[in-house]
């Protein structure tokens, strides 16, 4: 069994697999994203690997050579297909709408005129997002129709196509902290609490990472919000709602978890690792089981 890791940067994230692949002595092979080159009619030097473990900083790169990879019959953790939903808040969205799982209101516009009625309909304050993007960049809090015109109008400036695309989220009142926690195949292995004094809280902008108990209600909603973007190894962010308890934000499906080993004590490499070198003993049944998620919105 041959396994292959790719990354773009060995941050203490992919010290820790490669680690964990040593351990298990695993026969293993690393690449950098930055260096891969593929010819198409000449795939060996690639379906020789029984799994890839995809470990790119890059959404694109990562996404792409998942497709190749699958394309050529190597399972990937994750699947391609499962990486493009996930890698784009609208397809995660429209995932979570399909398997009935809460999120917070959503409203898309395209025009910064239709964006602002929207977020009138909505209520301030309101959530502005990039479709693409991670570690809280660009997502920004807007109180009023003044904070929403200024931003608009710099969006508009900026000329990037994404910044037309307006991806709007109702502001969820939460008690100075939210969840996130790590799915494995069918089962929350681990959860933190991401506190901050600021309304963004992940990790890599100063969130601190303590222990979140990963009661059956949340090991429940995180697994239906797994299997509504296909599953795998995904870590998924929670809100607690006052009103309406545990709410999805977004599913992530490539993670970093440095924090949260310490944290919580769990094995996530561990666990990550022991997870792709099943798929890769069980590539028929992965692929038996490998179904695009529909991006269609209605039922
Ligand atoms: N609708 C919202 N209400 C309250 N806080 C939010 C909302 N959306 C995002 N946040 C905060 O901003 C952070 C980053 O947003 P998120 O959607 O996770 O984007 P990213 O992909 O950049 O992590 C979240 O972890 C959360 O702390
Ligand atoms: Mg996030």
């Amino acid at each position: 069994m041959k396994v292959g890791l790719l990354y773009s940067r060995i941050r203490v994230e992919e010290k820790w697999l490669l680690e964990a692949l040593e351990k298990r002595g695993a026969n293993y092979e690393k690449f950098d994203d930055r260096e891969v080159a593929f010819k198409l009619e000449d795939p060996e030097a690639w379906t020789s690997f029984d799994v890839f473990l995809e470990r790119s900083i890059s959404y694109g790169r990562g996404l792409y050579f998942c497709k190749l990879l699958n394309a050529w019959g190597v399972p990937t953790v994750n699947a391609a297909n499962v990486a493009d939903t996930c890698g784009d808040k609208l397809w995660t969205s429209a995932a979570l709408k399909r398997h009935g799982v809460p999120q917070p209101k959503l409203r898309m516009a395209f025009t910064p005129d239709a964006a602002i009625d929207a977020m009138e309909e909505l209520g301030f304050p309101v959530v502005l997002k990039p479709v693409i993007g991670s570690w809280g960049r660009m997502v920004s809090k807007i109180n009023d129709r003044d904070a929403a015109e200024a931003i608009l109008e710099h969006r508009e400036a900026l000329g990037n196509y994404q910044q037309n695309i307006f991806y709007i989220q109702e502001y969820i009142k939460k008690p100075g902290r939210d969840i996130r926690a790590f799915v494995v195949g069918d089962e929350t292995i681990a959860a933190i609490y991401r506190h901050s004094g600021h309304w963004i809280t992940n990790t890599a902008r100063g969130g601190k990472a303590t222990a979140c108990p990963v009661t059956p209600e949340l090991n429940d909603m995180c697994i239906r919000a797994a299997e509504a973007v296909g599953g795998g190894v995904l870590a998924i962010d929670l809100f607690e709602d006052p009103d309406r308890g545990l709410l999805i934000n977004e599913v992530n499906h490539t993670m970093e978890f440095h924090s949260s080993v310490p944290a919580t004590g769990i094995d996530i490499p561990g666990k990550v690792v022991d997870y792709t070198m099943n798929v890769g003993r069980n590539k028929d049944k992965w692929f038996a089981a490998y179904q695009p998620v529909p991006k269609d919105i209605v039922d």
